[in-house]
């Protein structure tokens, strides 16, 4: 099997109490491949929910990573409602930039971009950076580019799986091997459409990793592709 790279957004959803629940819910007991080296998971959460994740997973041995939604262009300092790299960094080792809901709602632009990659580079966050097509700019060191068209999030219209896969291959050609991954109305139904087109090292399911049974089902899916 190629190398798998799931990464749940759960966006501005759950309190600590529905994340612990989620865990619980899961039961990733020896019930499915998890662990293997070449899956990796991450579960990126509000900033409340990190710590209270981070001991879950420390806690009962789960192979899951995290990561925040978000980070602040400045270090640490007089920015009132920011949370910097490292302050992250304490809780997980993945943060997302670049989501289109960001871009959209809180006007953050290429510019923004490119100084939270450098603020998450310094702290030694990896990044996962989302672009809506295969023009836009990636910053240099990123860690993981999420494809992910503006008309197909949280709308359950999908891209084409071969569509996808083609602009992940341009992405992939313009700035060398790094993982690209898919986003938009991934669910469990049609994760291993995606996930076998070569190019396409993975997805990003928004509204399919809140609830644990789908987000389990999407895993299995993925992992039978
Ligand atoms: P969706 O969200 O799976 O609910 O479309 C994806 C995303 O915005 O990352």
């Amino acid at each position: 099997m190629k190398s798998l790279f799931v990464a749940g957004n759960w966006k501005s959803n759950k309190t600590t109490q529905e994340a612990n629940e989620w865990i619980g819910a899961l039961q990733v007991t020896g019930n499915m491949p998890f662990g293997q080296e070449n899956v990796t998971i991450v579960l990126c959460v509000p900033f409340t929910i990190l710590a209270v994740l981070k001991w879950a997973i420390e806690t009962n041995k789960l192979p899951f990573h995290l990561a925040a939604q978000n980070v602040s262009k400045f270090s640490e300092g007089a920015y009132t409602g920011e949370v910097s790299a490292r302050q992250i960094r304490e809780l997980a080792q993945w943060v997302i930039i670049g989501h289109s809901e960001r871009r959209k709602y809180f006007g953050e632009t290429d510019e923004d971009l490119a100084l939270k990659v450098e603020k998450a580079k310094e702290a030694s966050l990896q990044v996962i950076y989302c672009v809506p097509d295969e023009k836009t700019s990636i910053p240099k060191g990123v860690d993981v580019v999420a494809y992910e068209p503006v008309w197909a999030i949280g709308t359950g219209k999908t891209d084409t799986p071969e569509n996808a896969n083609a602009v992940c291959g341009e992405i992939k050609k313009r700035i060398g091997e790094v993982k690209i991954i898919y986003g938009g109305s991934v669910t469990d139904e049609n994760v291993a459409s995606f996930v076998k087109e070569p190019f396409i090292d993975g997805v990003l399911p928004g509204g399919a990793s809140l609830d644990p049974t789908k987000f389990h089902r999407l895993l299995l899916a993925a992992y039978g592709a």
